[in-house]
């Protein structure tokens, strides 16, 4: 029989411990910026029913129309693998009112999404997002604060290049008259356009902003700006939000073709751009959702977020590494056999106090043991053979000093933690 050879799904990748290292750091930092204004964190499905994401994100949108993981359970019952998580927030939102505790919900959420988009760098088909949704508040600012978090975040992971783009896309007052305008340039471009813009000219225009195609993309950067259409009430909201960015010392520049791939957006869109990742280039995107929360059955609550794409923000990093790599802070190297078994005891005895220990689980040699501890990066071995053991003496190395004490085994401990926290502080200055 052939060999069966089982290779991970294009477009899902495994994630090595080294990388996985970044996202850790990446997520604490999001983690440590959200908390600080005031959102916490919510943990939705990764399956919901189909109808849920179809009814938010919009029929006519590549997502639901071509890219959604769509399957029938063994109930016949039609779900789908999260492309995004604003629909599952706002859902676990309607269903459970959290809003009747304290009105304002600020909600943040990270986990993975299912997309079957083409695969390319920084595009996968299940990918991350650290996402945060605030209910409650229509803004405008709502809208800075959301957005200054945003901000902060990224200053926080070192990315100054990241740069803030900001649109309106108006109201079901205002966009309608665009809407329209928009239909009336895209009605003579059939030719130009790709079958599914020739289909969405008609039945859903904005959408043709989102397509990938390059004739597509010319036709719509002649088309009309949204900005000229927007009614008094959009336009006063989208100058206060400006105002108060400009005052808060936020960048932003004003992107008029911004219109985002999601049908749910009303007033403000932002972006996150960066000219670093190739074609890729969007590592945050967001807006308000005013209507959302009552399309979906619940109460006519306003509602604004965005999402990060984790993946991207870890390949920006990738090279600085702005952060400690983990090592284990002891590797007992044992000679001989009651020292090897001591060793276990030592290890287990030192973990339960929150030190890394690593040992041997040979009997490799000295040499060998030394190798181990340097290729994990340990940062002390502790050097015990049978003869030290009885005389209750070891030598403790330090690996990257190259220095070395004796040290008496019953104060392993008090020694290892002083030396540990000298090191944590040397590093904290560092
Ligand atoms: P989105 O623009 O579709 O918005 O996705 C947000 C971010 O997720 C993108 O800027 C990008 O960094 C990342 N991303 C999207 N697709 C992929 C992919 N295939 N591979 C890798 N990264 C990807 C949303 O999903 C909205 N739910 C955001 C939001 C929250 N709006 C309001 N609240």
């Amino acid at each position: 029989m052939e060999p069966l050879e089982i290779a991970s799904i294009k477009g899902f990748r495994d994630i090595f411990p080294e990388e996985a290292r970044a996202w850790q750091w990446i997520e604490a930092e999001a983690r440590r910026v959200f908390e600080v204004f005031g959102f916490l964190e919510i943990k939705t499905p990764l399956l919901e029913k189909t109808e849920l994401f179809s009814r938010s994100i919009g029929q006519e949108t590549d997502i639901v129309s071509k890219e959604m993981y769509t399957f029938h359970d063994i109930g016949g019952r039609s779900l789908t693998l999260r492309p995004e998580a604003t629909a599952s927030v706002t859902r676990a939102y309607i269903q459970h009112r959290p809003y009747q505790a304290y009105p304002i919900q600020k909600l943040y959420s990270i986990g993975p999404m299912f997309r079957h988009e083409r695969p390319q760098k920084g595009r996968f088909r299940q990918f991350y997002q650290i996402n945060a949704e605030l209910f409650g508040d229509p803004g405008p600012k709502s809208d800075a604060d959301m957005i200054c978090m945003a901000v902060f975040l990224f200053q926080s992971l070192g990315l100054d290049h990241v740069i803030l783009n900001l649109n309106s896309l108006g109201c079901p007052v205002c966009r309608p008259r665009f809407k329209e305008e928009l239909k009336g340039y895209l009605a003579d471009k059939g030719p130009r356009l790709c079958e599914d813009c020739q289909r969405r000219a008609d039945s859903n225009p904005l959408r043709v902003f989102d397509c990938k195609v390059d004739g597509c993309r010319e036709v719509v950067s002649e088309a009309p700006s949204i900005t000229g259409f927007l009614c008094q009430a959009c336009r006063e909201h989208f100058e206060s939000l400006q105002n108060y960015l400009s005052d808060l010392d936020i960048p932003f520049i004003l992107n008029s073709q911004l219109v985002r791939g999601l049908d749910y957006y009303n007033r403000t869109t932002f972006e996150m751009q960066t000219e670093r990742l190739g074609a890729q280039n969007a590592v945050a995107g967001g807006g308000r959702y005013d209507g959302l929360v009552k399309l979906l059955g619940g109460p006519d609550h306003p509602a604004i977020g965005f999402a990060v794409g984790l993946e991207r923000v870890a390949a920006l990093i990738e090279d600085s590494r702005p952060f400690q790599d983990k090592r284990p802070d002891l590797f007992i190297a044992a000679l001989g056999e009651a020292a090897g078994n001591e060793a276990f005891k030592w290890a287990e005895a030192l973990r339960r106090k929150g030190l890394w220990v690593e040992f041997d689980y040979g009997s490799g040699g000295l040499k060998s043991q030394m190798k181990k501890a340097d290729r994990l990066g340990a940062r002390q071995v502790l050097i015990v053979g049978d003869n030290e053991l009885a005389a209750g003496r070891g030598v403790l190395r330090h690996m990257l000093r190259k220095e070395q004490v004796e040290v008496e085994l019953k104060d392993l401990r008090t020694v290892l933690e002083g030396m540990l926290k000298d090191e944590t502080e040397r590093e904290s200055r560092d």
